[in-house]
């Protein structure tokens, strides 16, 4: 499927940096990441969002957090609302990492919940997929991924959200799935979505992540269905993420 689909590269900071690290981290991307091309997006741990929006003012990198509740507000200790980090400056909200799925016993009723408080609130939630190994190894990946869409289709407004596809076993591994294997489940999940929404899944922007780098970043965005990259590790070093940004943009 061609498409005018903008690229996307998204970075996932994960549980990492201080005042200090992200000040430098900020300033070597404004330096680095070229004028035009690919959007981009940095999602800082949720301490930091307010001194990374301030950081970001008046450039072209958007902001994300990495979790969202799906209440407003209310008597939900440690938890933040759509509603507030909008106000912090967010525009995005990644949901349903692997990590929140499996560490912190997320289901996909749940992250569907709070994909629906993310978009009422105006935030462009990022919504993460992907099968585990032994998924894999099982030839289950489009029953699973298929059980993670499930929820979503038909609660929520697909064209409002970017989906990502993270395979467990390519998350922090340095272990990518090979472009073939990306493009084979975007497809899947695009045929998925277009199924009930053919306008949305035409324009839905999905991200591949799993141990994405500068050395193999190009190669997965020459596949047509991959619309950039929502990179961990990889996105705390400048360098190698402006150069992920540029492979977005050729
Ligand atoms: P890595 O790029 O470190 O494998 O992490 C991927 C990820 O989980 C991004 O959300």
């Amino acid at each position: 499927m061609t498409s005018s689909r903008r690229k996307l590269v998204a970075g996932n900071w994960k549980m990492n940096g201080t005042f200090a690290a992200n000040g430098e981290l900020v300033a070597a991307l404004l330096a680095q990441l070229p004028r035009d091309g690919a959007s981009v997006l940095v999602c800082p741990p949720a301490p930091y969002l307010q001194q990374v929006a301030g950081l970001l003012t008046g450039s072209r990198i958007a902001l994300g957090a990495q979790n969202v509740s799906e209440f407003d507000s209310g008597a939900y200790t440690g938890e933040w609302s759509a509603p507030m980090l909008r106000e912090i400056g967010c525009s995005h909200a990644i949901v349903g990492h692997s990590e929140r799925r499996t560490l912190f016993g997320e289901t996909s009723e749940r992250v569907a919940a709070k994909t629906e408080a993310a978009l009422k609130a105006g935030l462009i939630p990022v919504v993460c997929v992907g099968e585990t190994w032994p998924e894999r190894s099982a030839g289950a990946t489009e029953a699973v991924v298929a059980g993670q869409l499930g929820p979503l289709m038909g609660r929520v407004n697909m064209a409002g959200i970017v989906i990502a596809y993270e395979p467990v076993w390519a998350i922090g591994t340095g272990k990518t799935a090979t472009p073939a294997e990306a493009q084979a489940v975007h497809d899947f999940i695009r045929r998925k979505v277009g199924a009930v929404d053919a306008a949305a899944a035409a324009g839905l922007t999905i991200l591949y992540g799993g141990s994405v780098n500068a050395g193999n970043a190009a190669a997965l965005f020459s596949c047509p269905d991959i619309d950039g990259a929502l990179v961990g590790g990889a996105s705390l070093k400048a360098q190698d993420f402006a150069a992920i940004v540029r492979a977005a943009a050729t």
